[in-house]
This record gives C-alpha cells, sequence and structure tokens, in this order.
C-alpha cells in the first residue's frame, strides 16, 4: 500500500485524530481480551468493510486488484478475534 500511495504521490504521514484516538485507546490497554475486542473484531472488520466498499465500486483498478490482498489479509485477522475471544471471556467476570 505504501508503494502504491508513493506512486501516486501521496503517502500520508499522519492519522486523523479520531481515528488515532481509537488506536490509541486499542493499543494501550494491557489487557489481551481488550486489545483483541478492539483490533481483531473493531479495527479489523471496519478496514475490510471499507476495503470491500472500495473494491467494488473499482474507482481505480489497480487499487481494486490490491485489496483483494488487503481483504484476505484483514479477513484472517479478524478471524483470530473471532476463535480466541470467547474461550478468553468465559473465564472472565461477568463485569
Ligand atoms: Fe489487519
Amino acid at each position: 500500500m505504501y508503494d502504491y500511495l508513493r506512486e501516486l504521490g501521496h503517502v500520508p504521514t499522519q492519522m486523523d485524530r479520531a481515528s488515532r484516538g481509537v488506536l490509541d485507546g486499542v493499543l494501550e490497554t494491557n489487557s489481551l481480551p481488550r486489545q483483541l475486542l478492539g483490533m481483531q473484531l473493531m479495527v479489523e472488520t471496519t478496514a475490510l468493510t471499507i476495503f470491500q466498499a472500495v473494491r467494488e465500486k473499482r474507482i481505480e483498478p489497480v487499487l481494486a486488484d490490491l485489496l483483494r490482498y488487503y481483504e484476505k489479509d484483514e479477513a484472517r485477522h479478524v478471524g483470530l478475534g473471532v476463535q480466541m475471544l470467547p474461550s478468553m471471556m468465559k473465564r472472565m467476570s461477568r463485569r
């Protein structure tokens, strides 16, 4: 993706404040179940949805073809959360 954006002449140097805040919140927790919930089931699913929507629009053919690979990768990341989180939650208190 970096190479693709560099070829277009636009490599983002920073993330918008809201996105940065969400990622910081997820990454700063010391709880593995909370990291899995935030990263695998919230951030990754959002990325997957955005990638799929952009690919389906086929605004730019190279990007659309590239996003197919990203979607496969993101789907695996979501799968990790789906597989791991339920057993972790069973060991947690109700609260
Ligand atoms: Fe991912």
